[in-house]
This record gives C-alpha cells, sequence and structure tokens, in this order.
C-alpha cells in the first residue's frame, strides 16, 4: 500500500471549536452562520453509535451541511468517531469532514487508521479517553495531525471537567511535535478555557458553554477572548 499523503500543520490555530452536538437541530444553519460571522471557523461534530459509548449522535447528513457552510468560508469540519468500528466510518464522513479523529480505544490497529483518514483526504487525530496512559501516542506521532484529549468519559455534552486533563495536556504537548495540534474535547467552559490553553491546548471544543446559554455567539466570544488572553 502507498503511504499516506501528509498535511501542513493546521492553520486557523489556536481555534475554539463549536461542537453542534448541543446546536438547537431546528435552527443547525442559523446558528453555524452566526458563529462564522463570529470568526469560529473549526466546526466539531461528534458521532457517537450507542455501543463505544452510551449515546447516539450526529450523522453524515449533518456533518454534509454544515461542510457546505463553514467550507466556502475557509472553516474545517472536525469530525470526531466514538464509534466501535471507526474503520467503517472513516468512508461515510470524509467527503464531509477535513479532520477526522478516531479513538485508540476503539481499534487494535490505530496507525492504520490514521493512515485511512490520511488516505481519504483529511487530516487524522488521535483521540484519548480519560483514563488512557498517554504512551499510546508515541509510536504514532508520524501518523497524526492532532490529538484529541478527552476532559470528560465521552458521550454526553455538559459534563465536568476532569481537572486531571489539564496534567495530561502539559505531558502531551512536551512530546508533540508543533506540527501536531492538541485539541481538548469535553468539560470546556470559561472556567476552563485559559487553563487548558496555558497547558497547550491549541483547539478547545466546546458545546454547552457555547449552546446551552442564551447567546452562544456571545459565549464564544468570551472563550475566544479567554484565550487569547492565557
Ligand atoms: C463528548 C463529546 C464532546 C462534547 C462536549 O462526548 O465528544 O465533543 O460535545 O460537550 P461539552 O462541551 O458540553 O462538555
Ligand atoms: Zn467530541
Amino acid at each position: 500500500m502507498p503511504a499516506p499523503p501528509t498535511f501542513p500543520a493546521l492553520p486557523l490555530l489556536p481555534a475554539v471549536c463549536p461542537s453542534l452536538m448541543s446546536a438547537d437541530p431546528l435552527r443547525l444553519g442559523e446558528q453555524v452562520d452566526a458563529l462564522l460571522d463570529a470568526g469560529a471557523r473549526v466546526f466539531h461534530v461528534d458521532v457517537m453509535d450507542g455501543r463505544f459509548v452510551p449515546n447516539l449522535m450526529l450523522g453524515t447528513a449533518t456533518a454534509r451541511a454544515v461542510a457546505a457552510l463553514v467550507r466556502p468560508r475557509g472553516g474545517l469540519v472536525d469530525v470526531h468517531l466514538m464509534v466501535g468500528r471507526p474503520g467503517d466510518a472513516i468512508g461515510w464522513f470524509a467527503p464531509h469532514a477535513d479532520m477526522i479523529s478516531v479513538h485508540v480505544e476503539a481499534d487494535p490497529h490505530p496507525h492504520q487508521l490514521l493512515g485511512e483518514i490520511r488516505a481519504a483526504g483529511c487530516r487524522a487525530g488521535l483521540a484519548l479517553n480519560p483514563g488512557t496512559p498517554l504512551d499510546a501516542v508515541a509510536p504514532l506521532l508520524d501518523a497524526m495531525d492532532y490529538v484529541n484529549c478527552m476532559g470528560v468519559n465521552p458521550g454526553f455534552a455538559g459534563q465536568s471537567f476532569i481537572h486531571a486533563t489539564l496534567g495530561r495536556l502539559t505531558a502531551l504537548r512536551e512530546v508533540l511535535p508543533a506540527r501536531v495540534a492538541l485539541q481538548v474535547d469535553g468539560g470546556v467552559g470559561p472556567s476552563v478555557a485559559a487553563d487548558a490553553r496555558a497547558c497547550g491546548a491549541d483547539l478547545l471544543v466546546s458545546a454547552s458553554a457555547i449552546f446551552g446559554t442564551d447567546d452562544p455567539v456571545a459565549a464564544y466570544a468570551n472563550l475566544v477572548e479567554q484565550v487569547a488572553a492565557a
């Protein structure tokens, strides 16, 4: 098999990434447009299969619709696969994704999966549950474009940030080459964003702290301000 393509380092960093699992499904386009107007460029799409995590969430129709809004404005669609057989889903989502992360815990062949993501034309991310030893990352560095370090056990929005994640971010940033971005996902709100950024996070994913408020644009802008000041 030929070596998969490689990609330049992610642009647009640092970025606060609205996570669309908490958007209003009946107003999704309107909310994405408003966040684009406010400067958001990386939109996070959570995919859950009810097996790897105890919830069912967004599918290809959502990714496709979001990509149609986001890509013409220079934005990226970041698909986070929380599914038991991620290899199957890469091909389904790749046409509507610019970045795809897969969980190291979900498949015995994460190196191969990362290569399949790149071969499908997307930047490849390795996602780590809070209990996963960081040693999993080192052998896979060449195959990845970003690490998704979970701040909660995946499955639901609105959970509290696990504070040990800050130490994990610091440790990851020390071993990651500069071209590999560091994402933090889960529990990231106004009380966490600056600390996570200071610990090295480049992509800060946030669902309920943006969409769970009365004014998602203002909540997004506040997170951006905190990240910029950190
Ligand atoms: C959690 C998902 C997260 C989720 C974050 O399983 O992977 O992306 O959307 O939600 P909040 O920001 O509310 O913790
Ligand atoms: Zn996610």
